[in-house]
C-alpha cells in the first residue's frame, strides 16, 4: 500500500544520506513530502530534494499560508521519519516546539514518528539528550540507531545515522504494525502496537541453587530489566511469557507468568515457552553451579572445622542449548554482565560470549558492588549477528527495554498478521 510519508531532514552532516532514505521509499512506491530545516538545507539542496521526492519541498512557515501548510503535511502523514535528527532537533521534538514547518508537522500529526538520531558521541550521551530520548520513547516515537563507528571527525562511537536501507526497513515496519493493529493513532506509548500478533519469551530474575530447606546459593539479580523489557514488549501489543527467577511480580503488564526458582526449573520453563516464540531474551542471571548434593535437614556447622567445602556441579547452558537448537524464525537474545571496566575489552568479552551461545544479539552491560543491579539507570551496548556493536543504549531501565525492543522489533522474522486480541494472558 502506498503511503503518504513525510520525510523530515535537520542539520547535520548526514543530511546527505536522508536523499537515499526518500530515494528507497519513493522507489518503493510511496509519496514522500521533505520537510528540511533551515539548517538542513546548509547540507543538502532543495532540488536535489524536489528531484528525488519528485514532489515540492518546503521548509518556510509563512509559505502556503493559504492552504494551511503548516499542518496539512503533518494531517496527511501516514508516517513521518526524521532522519538525520540532531541533538536540537531532538530537544525541540521533546519540547514540542513548532517553530519552523517540521516542528508543526509533528505536532499537527498523529501518524507514528521514527526518528533516526545522529550527533557526536558527547552529545549523544549527554544526560538532556538522553532525557529528550526517553521522553520521545515514552511518547511512542520509534528510535532508529544511532549506530556506533566513524563519525564526521576522527573520532568513533555511538552516534553515527544508521545505514538508510536500515531506517527505512524500520520506518516501514512501524507503519504496516500500526496498520494491522487496526490504524489506530495516536503517540501514546500504549497505542504503539508495532509487536501486535508476536509472541515474546523473556527469563528474568537470578536462580536460586538450594543446599538444605533454608539456604541456597543466589545472586544479586533484581529482576529490573528483564521485567521491564516484558512489561514494554507487552504494552507494544506482543503476546508475552515472563519465566521470573525469584521475583515478586503478578503478571506486569499483561505479561503471562511462569513463577521458577533454580536452573534446571528456569530451563524447562524456557524449553515450553520458547517454542514457536518470534523472540526470546534471555535476562535472567542463571546460576553456573550448584550444589551437588541438597540436604534433606538443616546443615548443621560442626563444632571444631573451621573450613567447610561444598561440592558444586555444572548447571546447563541454557541460552546456549537454545543457540545450538534450531531457532529459524526466533530471534535469541542473550545479556552478559560483565565486570570488566575497559569498554572495549567489554565489548569483546560480549562479541565472544553471542559467538559462543549461538545468540542473534548479545546486550552486555557493566556491573560491580555499586553499578548495575538494582538501579534504575542502565547503560547497555547491542552486539550485532556480525560482531558489530549495533547500539549503545542509556537511559532508565525502561527507557532502555524500548530501545531494546526498537531493535528487537526491527530484526523479528516477517510474522502473520496480528489478531484482534494480541494479550491472551
Ligand atoms: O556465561 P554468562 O553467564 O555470562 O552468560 C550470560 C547469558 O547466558 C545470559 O543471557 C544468561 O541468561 C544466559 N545463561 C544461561 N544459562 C546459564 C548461564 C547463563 O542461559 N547456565
Amino acid at each position: 500500500m502506498a503511503l503518504n510519508i513525510v520525510v523530515g531532514i535537520t542539520g547535520g552532516i548526514a543530511a546527505y544520506k536522508a536523499v537515499s532514505v526518500v530515494r528507497s521509499l519513493v522507489l518503493a512506491g510511496h509519496d514522500v513530502h521533505v520537510v528540511p530545516t533551515e539548517s538542513a538545507l546548509r547540507f543538502v539542496g532543495r532540488p536535489t530534494l524536489e528531484a528525488i521526492s519528485r514532489n515540492p519541498v518546503h521548509t518556510d512557515l509563512f509559505e502556503g499560508v493559504a492552504e494551511v501548510r503548516h499542518v496539512a503535511i503533518g494531517q496527511a502523514a501516514d508516517l513521518i521519519v526524521i532522519a538525520p535528527a540532531t541533538a536540537n532537533s531532538i530537544a525541540k521534538l521533546a519540547a514540542g516546539l513548532a517553530d519552523d514547518l517540521l516542528g508543526n508537522t509533528v505536532l499537527a500529526s498523529e501518524a507514528p514518528v521514527v526518528v533516526a538520531p545522529a550527533m557526536h558521541t558527547e552529545m549523544w550521551r549527554h544526560p538532556a539528550t538522553q532525557a529528550n530520548i526517553a521522553t520521545l520513547r515514552e511518547r511512542g516515537v520509534t528510535v532508529v540507531g544511532p549506530a556506533v563507528g566513524q563519525l564526521t571527525g576522527s573520532d568513533s562511537g555511538p552516534g553515527r545515522l544508521e545505514e538508510p536501507d536500515v531506517i527505512v526497513r524500520a520506518a516501514l515496519e512501524v507503519a504496516e504494525r500500526r496498520a494491522e493493529a487496526g490504524g489506530r493513532r495516536g503517540a501514546a506509548l500504549t497505542d504503539r502496537q508495532d509487536l501486535a500478533g508476536r509472541r515474546i519469551v523473556v527469563s528474568a530474575g537470578g536462580t536460586r541453587e538450594p543446599l538444605d530447606p533454608v539456604r541456597f546459593l543466589g545472586n544479586r539479580s533484581s529482576g529490573k530489566q528483564g521485567v521491564a523489557i516484558a512489561e514494554a514488549a507487552a504494552a507494544r501489543g506482543a503476546d508475552v511469557t515472563l519465566v521470573a527467577a525469584n521475583l515478586e511480580v503478578s503478571e506486569p503488564g499483561g505479561c503471562r507468568v511462569r513463577a521458577v526458582s533454580t536452573a534446571l526449573e528456569l530451563r524447562d520453563a524456557m524449553r515450553e515457552a520458547s517454542e514457536g516464540a518470534d523472540a526470546v531474551v534471555m535476562a535472567a542471571a542463571v546460576a553456573d553451579y550448584r550444589p551437588a548434593t541438597v540436604s534433606e535437614g538443616k546443615i548443621k556447622k560442626v563444632d571444631g572445622e573451621e573450613h567447610m567445602t561444598v561440592e558444586l556441579v555444572r548447571n546447563p547452558d541454557i541460552l546456549a542449548e537454545l543457540g545450538a537448537s534450531a531457532h529459524d524464525g526466533t530471534l535469541l537474545v542473550g545479556f552478559a554482565a560483565e565486570t570488566e571496566p575497559d569498554p572495549e575489552r567489554l565489548v569483546e568479552l560480549a562479541r565472544a560470549k553471542r559467538r559462543a551461545k549461538g545468540a542473534d544479539l548479545l546486550i552486555v552491560n557493566r556491573v560491580g558492588w555499586s553499578e548495575g543491579f538494582a538501579a534504575d539507570e542502565n547503560t547497555v551496548s547491542v552486539i550485532g549477528p556480525d560482531d558489530a556493536v549495533v547500539a549503545e543504549v542509556v537511559g532508565s531501565k525502561v527507557s532502555v527495554a524500548h530501545g531494546i525492543l526498537d531493535i528487537i522489533a526491527g530484526r523479528l522474522a516477517p510474522g502473520a498478521a496480528p489478531t484482534k486480541e494480541p494479550h491472551s494472558a
